[in-house]
């Protein structure tokens, strides 16, 4: 198939470094929008609804997984890196989305799988098919079990999402899975895999996009001899995440992104990693200048909505980027956690993060509310690039009350129905009209493949346009002045301890965490996520003033 050739003159005129300060838009192809009403998002869908997306005023697009895929973890669990999977639309659909994205000036970012794929890979079937010893079987990890009869796990490893991290196949084997058994770990120390992934990145990178977002780019690389968790040192840290050897890889995969950036300079191509669990210095050896351009905050993601707390994250944040100049990130949330109005609700915030969903731990949607404006602006002021998962612009909260057999999450089943997993963040996106489906499939009225609320329908994207008190004018406010921080350090200004307040460029930001209402510094105001109580900044509110 022929590729697109994307060096025409677009619509991407801002600078080659957009990435440094991008507010990126994550879409989850299977909730944003259905063109062809069968209840399911797809790319029809997203290609109708790009100019909620060009008026919301994002830079870039993160499309999560729209590959062929059996969804055993909704498209985590890939079965071909070059296709589309039927139910999203195809690969001549994903090429003119890529063209109009970049038409609108919106560069275009997707997920690349690496560490695992689908059990129904060809590669993956080959193992299977091929037998104990066999070249297929290289390319993953497979094991003889343990025991006399080899009937127990070859090592002590989970998966993720519960479990043992081992299946068994039916001539005695066992291979290994990081998360669902439906995805075998790849064996990354096999160079037909390191190779197979660079003719993947060149793939995608001749039909267009501008990046890559790595999912689970720790992971990739194991301890030599698989050794068992229970015989390393304590605090050794698990022997399948942040190995040394992963940071060769993605050398490797710089390289292929920076022959593209040469031979179109105007646009460089980038890569965000998902990384989790090094310390600050060792998250920052993967944004080395010759390795990934940006990696996702999880600590500021992970952090409640307490002020000291906040202010280290994000002066730790500030250092470790620093050790290394790559912008930080900002992110509040993605399709993997709780969405931010019911986690910045919860009266009592112990456990923040992924495996902390908390599910129906009673929240506070309106102080929720409150807090998630005032984030949204706290996280636009910060320097670096920013990401709004889809929905936040909306103000959505997590929908807790699904019918327990409509849970379409692995994790769900995997623990033993003792987690509900996240579905509740990946309801269908309300767009219109008063009514369920409103208007997911346009006029369609399929139900979607999960159920929304009928309390959205004042939250539609209809709804709360032209509505200056919505989330999403504040979206649009916030991200049409966000451009005016540009690249301009950040300097904390003296404030109450409750209260985080910084200047970048002629920018003040001012965020009270605090109960009492707090002062202003001097300046015009130019935003502010709540009203002012006589010129003060009341409780959970954030200001944006002109110096
Ligand atoms: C990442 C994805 C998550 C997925 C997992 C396995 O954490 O964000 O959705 O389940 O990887 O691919």
């Amino acid at each position: 198939m022929k590729a697109i050739q994307h060096k025409k003159e677009t619509a991407l005129t801002n600078s080659a470094a957009w990435w440094r300060t991008a507010a990126i838009y994550q879409v989850y192809p299977r909730s944003f929008a259905d063109g062809n009403g069968d209840g399911v998002g797809d790319v029809a869908g997203i290609r109708a609804r790009l100019g909620h997306l060009k008026t919301l005023g994002i830079d870039a697009i993160w499309f999560s997984p729209w590959y062929s895929s059996p969804m055993a973890d909704a498209g985590y669990d890939v079965a071909d890196y070059r296709d589309i999977d039927p139910i999203f639309g195809t690969l001549a659909e994903v090429e003119a989305l890529i063209g109009e994205a970049h038409d609108l000036g919106l560069r275009v970012i997707v997920d690349i799988v690496p560490n695992h794929c689908s059990d129904q890979h060809a590669w993956f079937r080959a193992a299977v098919a091929a037998g104990p010893g066999s070249p297929e079987r290289a390319r993953f990890h497979f094991r003889p079990g343990r025991g006399a009869n080899g009937d127990l796990p070859p090592n002590d490893w989970q998966s993720n999402f519960g479990g043992s991290g081992w299946t068994r196949v039916p001539d005695g084997e066992y291979y290994f899975h990081m998360f669902a058994p439906e995805q075998p770990d790849l064996n990354w120390a096999n160079p037909a895999v390191v190779e197979e992934f660079d003719d993947i990145l060149r793939f995608w990178l001749d039909r267009g996009v501008d990046g890559f977002r790595i999912d689970v780019a720790h992971g990739l690389v194991k301890a030599d001899g698989l050794p068992d968790i229970s015989s390393l040192e304590p605090g050794a840290g698990k022997p399948y995440e942040d190995q040394p050897g992963v940071h060769a890889i993605y050398r490797r995969w710089r390289a292929i992104a920076d022959e593209y950036t040469a031979a179109d300079p105007k646009r460089e191509r980038v890569f965000v990693g998902e990384i989790v669990g090094p310390d600050p210095e060792g998250f920052a050896r993967y944004l080395r200048s010759d390795e990934l351009h940006s990696a996702f905050n999880f600590d500021f993601l992970f952090c409640p909505w307490e002020p000291a707390r906040l202010r280290t994250v994000i002066d730790e944040t500030n250092a470790a980027h620093a050790l290394v100049g790559a912008p930080p990130t900002w992110v509040l949330a993605n399709h993997d956690v709780t969405r931010v109005v019911t986690r910045y609700g919860r009266l009592d915030y112990t456990g923040f993060g992924f495996d902390d969903r908390r599910h129906g731990v009673p929240s506070d949607l309106e102080l929720g509310t409150r807090r998630a404006r005032a984030a949204a602006l706290l996280s636009m002021a910060l320097p670096g690039g920013v990401y709004v998962y889809q929905g936040d612009e909306l103000g959505l909260w997590e929908v807790e009350d699904l019918d327990d057999d409509l849970r379409q999450d692995p994790i769900w089943e995997r623990s033993g129905h003792t987690e509900r997993g996240r579905d509740g963040c990946r309801v269908p996106l309300p767009w219109s009209g008063d009514q369920p489906p409103f208007g997911f499939s346009g006029q369609g009225d399929t139900e979607p493949w999960l159920p929304q609320p009928t309390g959205w329908k004042d939250y539609t994207a209809e709804a709360q346009d032209g509505d200056p008190a919505s989330m999403l004018s504040l979206y649009r406010a916030a991200l049409a002045v966000r451009p005016e921080f540009g690249d301009a350090p950040m300097a904390w200004l003296d404030s109450a301890p409750d209260v985080l307040a910084f200047r970048r460029g002629d920018l003040i930001s001012v965020s009270n965490l605090g109960t009492e209402p707090a002062a202003l510094p001097a300046g015009t105001i130019v935003l502010a996520s709540g009203p002012l109580d006589d010129g003060m900044v009341p409780s959970d509110t954030t200001v944006w003033l002109r110096a």
